[in-house]
């Protein structure tokens, strides 16, 4: 059966967002990982502020939970502006983007998240925005109806997506920068355990921070999640202080693996060994056979066991490959390997 509570069930996700943002970093230098995008934005920021001018559009992209709001945040706060925050779903009609717009004070950051999911007619009010920092608007109705461009104040607008293959070539063409946030390495995480261990007044040693960090599928929302998770068993089936032990054995309660896949990527990977004979197979008949939206399936789980090398993308469908198998106990001399298709380049076209 399909275990729709581990740790990266949509609901559970929910029930922790306050905590969530009691974790969050403030500033740049409490934001550890994603190097070149931090070197990069403080250049851009730097000669942004030197010149008295607005930092230039920005879109964020990559797997959820690596912390592209955060990093939305924290520019706004490095720039000493105001951030407004939206999502391309909440946006319904072109009013709801035009009046938001309108409301900025110079200098503010627009965030919308979810970029790839706005309208049409919402995103068409985008564009003269973002370019010339004016919208069209219509005033009056029937045939007294007639345009007016307005002219708003110079604003920073950050997108952020899971889904960079969505969004629309001309969107795309009006950020100044758009960056691919990668999944975080262990020093990394463990910086960010460090800190959030501290935030929460939790008792850690080394080793256990280690241990969290090693199984946190290189995501700084996992990261802090299983911290809170393993601080709970610390509490109740030990003296408190989380050691690698402890986190060891908190996390197989929670049936995370060593190399901290959930019951759900097991499951799928078993699936496309046992009913799928390694595939090729579609994505809605994996979604379907582990009743699980295909969506949080794409976003979710696939991007870590592509990273691990356990699948790949192919043009007919999802394979399972020899190190899948492998982890799995299976061993299968002649199943594929990465690059036995071209992989690389179909997953940038799916990007
Ligand atoms: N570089 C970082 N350093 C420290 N903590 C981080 C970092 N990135 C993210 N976090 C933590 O991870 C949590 C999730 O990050 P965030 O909400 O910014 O991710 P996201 O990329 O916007 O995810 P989604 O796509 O689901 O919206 C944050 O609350 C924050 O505590
Ligand atoms: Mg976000």
């Amino acid at each position: 059966m399909v275990d729709r509570d581990g740790p990266l069930a949509p609901t559970q996700q929910e029930e922790d967002a306050p905590l969530e943002s009691s974790l969050r970093p403030r500033r740049l230098e409490q934001y550890f990982g994603q190097e070149r995008i931090k070197e990069n934005l403080r250049i851009s920021i730097e000669a942004a502020q030197k010149r008295g001018e607005p930092l230039d559009h920005l879109l964020f992209h990559g797997p959820p939970g690596l912390g592209k709001t955060t990093l939305a945040m924290i520019v706004a706060a490095e720039m000493g502006v105001s951030i407004r925050i939206t999502s391309g779903p909440a946006l319904e009609r072109a009013g709801d983007l035009a009046s938001l717009l309108t409301s900025l004070q110079a200098g503010d950051v627009l965030f919308i998240d979810e970029i790839h999911r706005l309208s049409l007619p919402v995103e068409e009010v985008l564009y003269p925005a973002m370019e010339d920092f004016s919208v069209d608007i219509i005033l009056g109705k029937g045939p007294k109806a007639r345009d007016v461009r307005l002219k708003l104040n110079r604003f920073t607008l950050v997108g952020a997506t899971t889904r960079f293959a969505l969004v629309s070539q001309p969107l795309r063409d009006r950020f100044g920068a758009a960056y691919r946030m990668d999944f975080y390495d262990e020093p990394a995480l463990q910086q960010i355990v460090t800190r959030s261990a501290q935030v929460l007044g939790c008792r850690i040693q080394p080793d256990g921070i280690a241990e969290i960090a090693r199984r946190s599928r290189g995501t700084a929302r996992v990261a802090n999640r299983l911290l809170r998770r393993v601080r709970d068993y610390a509490e109740v089936r030990a003296d408190g202080v989380i050691t690698s032990e402890v986190a060891d054995l908190a996390l197989q309660q929670l049936q995370i693996d060593e190399l901290g896949l959930d019951q759900m990527d097991r499951d799928l990977l078993s699936l496309m060994a046992d009913r799928f004979d390694g595939g090729p197979v579609g994505l809605e008949t994996l979604a379907a056979a582990v009743s699980e939206e295909s969506d949080t399936i794409m976003d979710v789980y696939e991007p870590y066991l592509l990273k691990l090398g356990f699948l790949l993308r192919t043009p007919r469908g999802r394979v399972l490959t020899r190190l899948g198998y492998a982890h799995l106990g299976i061993d299968v001399g002649r199943a594929p390997q990465r690059g036995l298709f071209d992989a690389e380049a179909f997953e940038e076209q799916e990007r």
